[in-house]
């Protein structure tokens, strides 16, 4: 694998070159096709933030060509994760703009460069939260690859390759991606269903796995959204007992349709601690700010709380004193890594556990990001990507 500071001085190598013979040029003709050879970028649309409004419009931009360890993916459709709102109106920090959103991408392989083993043009590739990385990192080699701090994720991190100088997702016509970061998506999951599966499918997948989850274990998911009802459908397969927390009465029924034992609607957190502490695990997707020791007390002591919801600023208030009666075992879990983002589409390809999901058109994202902000969305969002 060829890292982007190897591309990006092979790059300034061509460059350096290209000008050279353009100085020479005069005198020889050979030095024309040297730079009639550079690759152009590739030509690309979709929509992006402009700033932190919560509004996205039309962009043409372009992707860099592709390098010899990468894959260019014809993209089919990319699916809504709140992580896209969240990073584009700022919650989490500024942000440099255009920027396109999306890292749940699904599509068909279109190039290939020449160091590429894994892939042929045809093939059926997604490609989920991240798209670079350091292959000498010990993460990288443990299959973490989310862990390097060298990661690049998919949109909004300065990558150098990218002529708008940072990633740009996948709400657009194509990616070029190192091939290392695609995964394959096997024919008997449709490109709509295996979308959401790049970011809620492994982000939930992944600390349920860690878990060791068990059958029988009694395993609690708050908040029924894009994770959430990815998080009770992939528990219940694995035969937990599932008990979902919501905001929503509407979802009950959805929710007991899931496979869920029991839906508990959180109109006040009372509720909570009337239900009391009865769970192995819980898995907590609440993307604004809630009371953690609440949610934390339908756990039974020593067993284990995991946050994923990833609220503004990051913040999550703690009550020390709350988790120290729940004496819960509290970590937070960042999506997956590349083998286990591989095995939970697989998984889910052949145990049909599919996501719930709304296919629309590009230009319906924005009314479409404001039903996930009002808890409106049944349950994720698919753009086809035809209509970009
Ligand atoms: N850790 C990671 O690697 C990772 C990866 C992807 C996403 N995320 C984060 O995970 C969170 C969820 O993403 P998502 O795409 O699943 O979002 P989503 O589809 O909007 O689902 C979140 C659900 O949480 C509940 N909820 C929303 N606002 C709430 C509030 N103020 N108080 C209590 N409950 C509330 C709602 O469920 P009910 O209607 O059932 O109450 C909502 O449907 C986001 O913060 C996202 O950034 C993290
Ligand atoms: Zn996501």
């Amino acid at each position: 694998m060829e890292t982007t500071a190897n591309n990006e001085s092979r790059r300034d190598f061509m460059k350096q070159t290209a000008i050279a013979g353009a100085g020479l040029l005069l005198t020889n003709p050979a030095d024309l096709f040297a730079w009639s050879t550079t690759p152009p970028n590739i030509k690309t649309r979709g929509y992006a933030a402009v700033d932190t409004s919560g509004k996205l419009q039309p962009w043409a931009f372009e992707r860099r060509p592709v390098g010899d360890d990468d894959v260019l993916i014809t993209i089919k459709y990319a699916s809504i994760c709140h992580s896209d709102i969240h990073q584009m109106k700022g919650h989490w920090g500024a942000q440099h703009y255009p920027q396109v959103p999306g890292h749940e991408i699904v599509g068909i392989v279109a190039e290939v460069g020449k160091n590429v083993t894994k892939f042929k043009v045809g093939d059926r590739a997604g490609v989920g939260c991240m798209v670079d990385s350091n292959p000498e990192c010990e993460s990288f080699k443990a299959g973490q690859e989310q862990y390097c701090p060298d990661t690049v994720f998919t949109y909004g991190y300065p990558e150098k390759s990218s002529p708008t100088g940072i990633s740009q997702g996948g709400y657009a016509t194509n990616i070029v991606v190192k091939e290392h970061f695609a995964v394959h998506i096997p024919r008997h999951i449709s490109f709509q269903e295996a979308a959401p599966l790049l970011c809620a499918g492994i982000t939930t997948y992944s600390p349920l796995m860690k878990f060791d989850l068990k059958k029988g274990d009694r395993v609690g998911v708050a908040g029924i959204g894009g994770l959430g009802h990815m998080a009770v459908k992939i528990a219940v397969s694995k035969g937990a007992e599932v008990y979902a927390f919501t905001t929503s009465p509407d979802k009950v029924d959805d929710i007991l349709a899931f496979g869920a034992k029991e839906a508990i609607v959180v109109d006040d957190v009372k509720k909570l601690y009337a239900f009391g502490p009865k769970l192995d695990y819980m898995i907590c997707t609440i993307p604004y700010a809630f009371d953690l020791a609440a949610y934390a007390s339908v756990v039974k002591p020593f067993g284990t709380f995991t946050q994923v919801g990833m609220p503004e600023r990051f913040e999550v208030t703690m009550n020390a004193l709350g988790l120290a009666v729940s004496r819960v075992n509290f970590n937070a879990s960042l999506i997956g890594g590349i083998p286990e983002t591989q095995e939970v589409i697989n998984y889910c390809a052949d145990n049909k556990v599919h996501p719930k999901i709304q296919i629309i058109k590009a230009e319906q994202i924005n009314a479409a990001w404001e039903n996930v902000v009002n808890k409106k969305a049944r349950y994720r969002y698919v753009i086809d990507a035809a209509t970009f």
